[in-house]
């Protein structure tokens, strides 16, 4: 089965084509870093009019590069939320008149469920239970996974995501967009024990995750120290980045030991860090389970996780009809709640 994948959610255009759910025949991507970069982020309403002067030629591309026709796709797999809202309606309606116009099915995919898929390219089968951590610039989750296509929330963040707080952090040191990856470059040449920064807790005993305080913390630190030198800036870099990496892994380590899934996940464009994949490598290695992580290509968005979470859907039958719109609060199913019903949620029509 070919599926198309199309992926629109945020500041990346990207379309990719999948073989029977694993098999990346093509995946390219156009990003608009450079874009938003003067901005110091994603300005909702460019991203959407660089989304549609792209989607085009980004499907184009991914077929010539596949080496395959339109005629030959089996079936469309759409970003359908969570997301800018803008964005993603222009990766949906796109996708929608494609699906109708070829006669094919078309699937609606939750874009984080689309971040555990991100692993089945490079990595042997994912043995379920799995414990997914999915960090990005939006989204900070554990996620239990008992069997494939079942989501349990353990985790999520109080406030902001861990890749937001790695580009605000970015941002007060005076580095560009994203900040994640100048950050963990600076960071190279700091000492994370110069400064420690107290982990987050929350009161009520759940395991959620929460960044801010992290960030005000840095930002009085920043205002009480005059940071300026380069030296000064390396070691706030990496205490900071050692403070997120501890505090997320510490988290998937101690769930694990309760859970006893038999693989861990990380990704997320934050998953591109070396410094979170070596200490998420040990935890797995004290655990004695695998972990599996998307190479750098795969960890920020990308169409192909879309075409693999969407193929599964599929191949289990799964179709959405042409009334399906984007849902910028899309949910992955949590198996303690319900998923809210439709209609109750903020929509928004195509
Ligand atoms: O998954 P993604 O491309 O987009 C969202 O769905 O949000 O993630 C982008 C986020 C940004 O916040 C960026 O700063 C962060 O991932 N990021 C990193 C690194 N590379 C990207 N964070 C830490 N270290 C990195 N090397
Ligand atoms: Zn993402």
């Amino acid at each position: 089965m070919l599926v198309l994948g199309i992926e629109s959610s945020c500041d990346e255009t990207a379309a990719a084509v999948v073989r029977d759910g694993h098999e990346m025949l093509s995946s390219v991507i156009h990003s608009q870093i450079e874009l938003h970069a003067e901005y110091g982020g994603v300005v909702p309403e460019l991203a959407s009019r660089e989304h549609l002067g792209r989607i085009e030629t980004m499907v184009r591309e991914a077929l010539d590069k596949a080496g395959v026709s339109l005629s030959q796709i089996d079936a469309i797999a759409v970003t359908q939320g969570p997301g800018l809202i803008g964005s993603l309606l222009v990766g949906v309606c796109y996708a929608k008149a494609l699906a109708l116009g070829l006669g094919i099915p078309i699937i609606g995919v939750n874009h984080i469920e689309g971040h555990v898929y991100s692993v089945v390219f490079e990595n042997p089968p994912v043995e379920y239970p799995a414990l997914a951590l999915i960090v990005s610039g939006g989204h900070t989750n554990l996620f239990f996974v008992p069997e494939e296509g079942k989501y349990k929330v353990i985790s999520r963040t109080r406030d902001d995501a861990a890749g937001e707080a790695f580009d605000k952090v970015a941002k007060m040191i005076g580095l560009g967009y994203p900040g994640g990856p100048a950050i963990e470059k600076l960071a190279l040449n700091g000492d994370k024990n110069k400064i420690r920064f107290t982990r987050a807790k929350i009161s009520d005993g759940r395991p959620d995750f929460s960044f801010s305080g992290l960030k005000t913390a840095v930002s009085r630190y920043i205002s009480d120290n005059a940071v300026t030198d380069e030296q000064d800036k390396a070691d706030l870099a990496a205490a900071f980045q050692h403070s997120v990496v501890d505090t997320l892994v510490d988290t998937m380590e101690r769930q694990a030991r309760e859970l006893k899934p038999k693989t861990l996940i990380v990704a997320g464009g934050v998953a591109c860090n070396l410094a979170l994949r070596e200490a998420a490598e040990n935890a797995a290695k004290r655990l004695g389970v695998p972990a599996y992580f998307p190479s750098k290509h795969l960890s920020t968005d990308n169409a192909a996780m879309i075409a693999a979470a969407g193929s599964y859907h599929l191949s289990k039958g799964k179709r959405s009809d042409l009334s399906m719109t984007a849902d910028v609060t899309l949910r992955l199913q949590n198996l303690d709640t319900e998923p809210a019903v439709a209609g109750k949620r903020k929509r928004y029509r195509t």
